[in-house]
């Protein structure tokens, strides 16, 4: 695998994998990969003749008091992880390089970024948005893949390549879970054990939540039902228990069309969310 820092190589070492034919599948990372990652870049071989990987802890998207400085780091076996999983490139620039001095352009999506984690954290989707424009302006992949676990992520990126005309298929893959159904996060490992046991009230919630719903339940008691178990679990504060259209983002009081089931809440001191897919019967 090769491994680039600067914008120059980057264009060469592409254009050389270009000349040898195919196309290229983009997994976006923060790094501290884990499984959930992997699957993305399985994904991605299996959509294009190759495939790059970024790392790049975007401070763009952290607000003020988040995690930024604490974010797991763990570049050395990240490589090996993307080695393994037969990623071609690792594309790994320093924060110097992606926003270099007098930087001044910041990409908003509107709508499906207002509410929701939008909400929680003011000036997140911004920074993803801009960041993810910029990783594809710099790889031009074809394919683009990311983890449904950050579903609303995902809504906004969508909207992003469509308004944008951007030539990229963006590709969602299924949230991995551990096997107890937690979700995997680069952010579990801040988790206490005890925390981690605690955890599992999420999934469980959601599922509940989810089978109610779909046996015709009335949304908001489903909701208030899960918010309910989540402050039973420790959760505090919770910030959205949430019943949304799957590709708008609109609030759903009836199941009509597929939609989906979010969540965040914090435990401790890390922040979690989830989500599940429900569809009409
Ligand atoms: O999902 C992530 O890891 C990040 O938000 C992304 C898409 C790599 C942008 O920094």
């Amino acid at each position: 695998m090769q491994i680039v820092r600067d914008i120059e190589t980057l264009r060469q070492k592409l254009a050389d994998l270009r000349a040898g034919g195919g196309t290229i599948a983009l997994v976006p990372t923060m790094g501290a990969l884990h499984a959930g990652h992997i699957a993305l870049v399985a994904e991605g071989k299996s959509r294009a003749g190759h495939v790059a990987a970024s790392i790049f802890v975007n401070p763009k998207q952290f607000g003020a008091g988040e995690d930024l400085s604490s974010y797991p780091r763990r570049e050395a076996s990240d490589i090996r992880m993307l080695e393994e999983a037969g990623c071609d490139l690792l594309w790994a620039p320093d924060a110097d390089v992606m926003y270099p001095d007098g930087f001044a352009t910041n990409v908003a999506v509107a709508g499906v970024t207002e509410d929701l984690d939008g909400a929680a954290r003011p000036g997140h989707f911004d920074g993803v948005a801009t960041v993810v424009a910029k990783l594809f302006n710099q790889i031009r992949p074809d394919f683009a893949l990311f983890g449904e676990k950050d579903y609303q992520q995902l809504v906004v990126v969508r909207r992003m390549v469509r308004d944008l005309d951007l030539p990229i298929h963006i590709v969602g893959v299924p949230t991995q879970r551990d096997a107890d159904g937690v979700a995997l996060s680069s952010r579990n490992s801040y988790l206490t054990d005890e925390e981690r046991l605690a955890a599992r009230a999420l999934p469980r919630a959601l599922g509940e939540a989810a089978s109610a719903i779909q046996s015709g339940a009335p949304v908001e008691e489903a909701l208030a039902g899960a918010r309910d178990k989540l402050a039973k679990a420790g959760f505090d504060p919770i910030d959205y228990v949430a019943l949304r259209d799957a590709e708008t983002l609109a609030p759903v009081a009836r199941l009509e069309r597929p939609a989906r089931l979010l969540a965040a809440a914090k435990l401790g001191r890390t922040r979690l969310i989830d989500n599940l897919p429900i569809e009409p019967r």
